[in-house]
């Protein structure tokens, strides 16, 4: 099966009151844990390469492993441009083939974040590539821009109907109370996302797939273990999962982790070295990095997302 675009993914996901996965890419190991997590649950997927990624590993290598992933489990994979910040970029990506886009444009005023939506929407529809906008600004950093929680916006559900129509985007980014990285929430306060915008905003747009970036859960396990082998991550706090998985059964289609793939792995290498403090052979430590990936994506799958035995 070919790379496919999320269309028919989000049509299932949002009638179904599930949400699919995309995580992100950035090496050889990472793209391994996630696909072969999903291909034993038989999940459908999305795997999405940022800025970062595409400056990190290379386009043509990336593109490559992903085409690898494909061939080698069968799975519906779309391939996604994380948070792309200009024409530019989204045109590059749709070039390359990737089946969806991301076009950022929320840090701009209204009217332009539009203008920007639209000339990308425009190309990639005439490519057959999906394309997701944002409205509404997310706390924690993203490539270069750096938002903080001070200057985070929710989303206003007053303004949806008519970007949605002036764009015509296929899905919608939206800020609830997400944000990107490890540190979500400040220590001791309680968690809890902003459920009535996403009821405005499902009211407003029906059948309308909403997705939501910021979604790592920081699970304790991984950054206990990451403080125990030398590490100092104080504070750090993600989503709770119980509410992603009430987000998944309402509008949200895709819900985006990238952090709990870093923490899973770098809590695996950081346990590795302190049993194996002579090792040097990057198999052995990149081995069970890999494992603990894809343990942590399996468990997203079948109990926060919902998308298992989803993908045909
Ligand atoms: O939202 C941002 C993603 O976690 C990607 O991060 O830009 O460091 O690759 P990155
Ligand atoms: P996390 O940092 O919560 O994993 O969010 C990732 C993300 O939104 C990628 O676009
Ligand atoms: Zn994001």
């Amino acid at each position: 099966m070919p790379l496919v675009t999320s269309k028919e993914m989000f049509e299932k996901a949002y009638k179904g009151g599930y949400a699919i996965g995309a995580f992100n890419v950035n090496n050889m190991e990472i793209i391994q844990g996630i696909t072969e997590a999903a291909a034993e649950l038989k999940a459908p997927l999305i795997l999405q390469v940022s800025k970062g990624a595409r400056a990190y590993a290379n386009r043509t290598y990336l593109m490559k492993l992903v085409e690898a992933a494909v061939i080698e489990t069968g799975l519906p994979i779309c391939l996604h441009l994380d948070h792309g910040d200009s024409f530019e970029i989204c045109k590059s990506c749709i070039d390359d083939g990737f089946t969806s886009v991301m076009i950022d444009a929320s840090s701009k005023p209204f009217a332009e974040n539009i203008a920007l939506t639209r000339q990308v929407v425009e190309y990639a529809h005439d490519h057959g590539v999906v394309v997701e906008a944002e409205l509404g600004t997310l706390a924690g950093i993203e490539d270069e821009v750096k938002v903080s929680a001070e200057d985070s916006s929710y989303t206003r559900p007053e303004e949806v109907e008519e970007f949605v129509e002036k764009t015509g985007c296929d899905s919608l980014a939206i800020a609830i109370g997400t944000s990107h990285g490890a540190y979500k929430f400040k220590p001791g306060t309680k968690p809890q996302l902003r459920f009535d915008v996403l009821e405005e905003v499902e009211k407003r747009l029906p059948e309308f797939p909403i997705v939501l970036h910021g979604s790592s859960s920081v699970p304790q396990e991984f950054v206990e273990k990451i403080n125990k082998y030398g590490g100092n991550m104080p504070g750090a706090i993600g989503v709770p999962e119980d509410q992603l998985r009430k987000a998944a059964s309402m509008a949200v289609c895709k819900i985006n982790i990238d952090s709990d793939l870093r923490l899973a792995m770098t809590a695996s290498i950081r346990e590795h070295f302190a049993l194996y403090p002579a090792d040097f052979d990057p198999r052995q430590y990149l081995k069970p990095a890999r494992a603990a990936i894809k343990a942590m994506v399996a468990h997203k799958i079948v109990d926060v997302l919902g998308c298992d035995g989803k993908a045909f």
